[in-house]
């Protein structure tokens, strides 16, 4: 555990360090949970978008992609749902003056429990060696089969309150179990409040006059509001789906793992539409699609997890999670879900205007069915990021820093060297950058020496190194360095679009 918080600072402190990720307001001292991206975090993030919408949209004939406004009438947040039931609850310690979730304070308690079952575990693995059976030993341990008792019975008393937005139950739980405030050590609670997530502000010059605006808490909405905009003017037929990058905004009481939960941060989502009856359908093909795209790019299988849901929110008739092992453990980074026609309807319900599909195949109108993907843009980031860092030690004993980003989302998709800064190299190089610029994002770099600058490339994740040394004025050939095996190949100049392409070619 400690390991993996060193682990995470140094992804943090290497985010910044290179220009991918800044705390927002720094020189006022920051805001919390808010982040810039900087001049390699833009690219990277803008990579990932591309990737996105390049599998959704270019590669599905029926799926076309809108850019909606952030600002909506405020009816359609009563409509979703999201003015009602958008909620945390949150609790209030009297003498930190800090304020929890207070979900997130008994899911913490859970979490200090399963670390003891964790603790018996490595006592017994140390002590049966290759013998231990895990399975057997977490089913028949009687310390083990204790906690594991209090943790379900913990689970049990939580979804009952939830369930019954029980909120004195809530607080009554954090009493019993003895939890205290992380900084005050006490015990001096609030009661438990619910507190809506989403971020209001005014629209026009008085305030109090006009209607309260809310930041839009997903980008979804705008697509189910423009559903039949889209469907009449694009003449599509279902199914067919609506796909759209965007900012969200939550108030989240605990914000907190760099960007992993943050205020403001961008979706990337996808509904798509279907006949009713055939969502399950559906939603099995979007649940193994979407994995794929993970998969796609390079990352191993052994990161990804499912995580199907259990209880469903009223609307739902299946829902699952595609969950990463982030530095702090599996964590969710996209969901899918199959949310019936919930949305449409209640939209018709709200607005008057009757959110229909005439279907000439079955000669019927109907409100079709939606199975909805949505993927945090900042979460894939920091997925993909902290996974591509590593320490390296070289078989000379040396070390390096490695940032193996998969090739088509790196910032730089290579770097343009001459080996000394004289006899013409640097010129030569600067035509290989004007021959390659038009196509690929590239870094020329002629100070220090050639290892070094390949140790810098190296730690902002670029894949190739093209090196101009004294044969390149001769035979017109370079030196191609691949990032992640070090290996070398000489390529002709006339040769380096073809190759990059080849090497650069989205995954499929
Ligand atoms: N329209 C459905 C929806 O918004 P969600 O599970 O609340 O569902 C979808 O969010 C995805 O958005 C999450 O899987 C996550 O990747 C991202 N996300 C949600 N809240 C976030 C936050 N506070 N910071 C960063 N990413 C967030």
């Amino acid at each position: 555990m400690a390991n993996q918080e060193d682990f995470f600072k140094k992804v943090v402190a290497h985010a910044k360090e290179y220009g991918f990720i800044f705390p927002s307001s720094e020189i006022y001292d920051g805001l919390a949970a808010v982040y810039d991206y900087g001049q390699l975090g833009t690219e990277l993030k803008n990579n990932i978008k591309q990737y996105w919408w390049r599998s959704m949209v270019q590669y599905h004939e029926n799926i076309v992609g809108i850019d909606s406004a952030i600002f909506m009438h405020p009816k359609i947040w009563k409509a979703s749902g999201h003015v009602d039931a958008f909620n945390d609850p949150l609790i209030d310690n009297r003498d930190s003056k800090k304020r929890y979730r207070a979900d997130v304070l008994i899911e913490n308690h859970i979490a200090k429990i399963e670390d003891k079952i964790e603790k018996e575990c490595a006592k017994a693995q140390k002590r049966f060696g290759d013998a231990f059976d895990r399975q057997q030993f977490v089913s028949t341990n009687a310390r083990v089969l204790e906690h594991q008792q209090q943790i379900d019975s913990i689970r049990a008393r939580y979804a009952e309150c939830m369930n019954d937005n029980d909120l004195a139950g809530l607080k009554q739980m954090i009493l019993d179990l003895g939890i205290v405030c992380p900084i005050s050590g006490t015990r001096n609670w609030t009661d438990v409040r619910q507190f809506n997530l989403m971020f209001a502000t005014k629209m026009g010059s008085v305030e109090g006059e006009n209607d309260t605006l809310y930041l839009r808490p997903e980008t979804a909405q705008g697509i189910f509001v423009n559903f039949l905009n889209v469907q009449k003017s694009g003449r599509m037929k279902v199914p067919f789906g609506i796909a759209q990058v965007g900012k969200a905004f939550r108030n989240e009481i605990v914000a907190r793992q760099f960007i992993f939960r943050m205020r403001e941060f961008e979706q990337m989502e996808m509904q798509f539409f279907v006949r009713p009856g055939t969502e399950l359908e559906w939603f099995r093909y979007w649940k193994e699609e979407r994995l794929k795209w993970h998969l796609s790019l390079g990352i191993d299988a052994s990161n990804y997890r499912y995580h199907d849901h259990e209880k469903l929110a009223h609307y739902a008739n299946a829902a699952t999670d595609i969950e990463f092992l982030f530095p702090f453990g599996f964590k969710e980074l996209e969901g899918i879900h199959s949310r019936t026609n919930f949305d449409l309807s209640r939209h018709s319900e709200f607005s008057g205007k009757k959110l229909q599909y005439f279907d000439s195949e079955l000669n019927e109108s109907y409100t079709p069915y939606v199975i909805e993907t949505s993927i945090g843009v900042d979460r894939t980031f920091l997925a993909i990021f902290s996974h591509a860092l590593k320490e390296q030690t070289l078989d000379d004993g040396s070390s390096r820093t490695l940032l193996s980003l998969p090739p088509v989302l790196a910032p730089y998709k290579a770097a343009i060297l001459p080996l000394v800064k004289k006899d013409g190299l640097p010129e030569k190089a600067r035509e290989i950058m004007d021959l390659l610029k038009y196509d690929y994002m590239l870094q020329y770099d002629e100070k220090d020496a050639i290892g070094r600058r390949y140790r810098r490339q190296d730690a902002i994740g670029t894949p190739f190194c093209i090196t101009v040394d004294n044969d390149t004025l001769q035979d017109n050939n370079v030196t191609v360095r691949h990032r992640d095996t070090m290996q070398q190949e000489r390529v002709a100049i006339d040769q380096l679009h073809t190759y990059l392409n080849q090497q650069l070619k989205p995954l499929r």
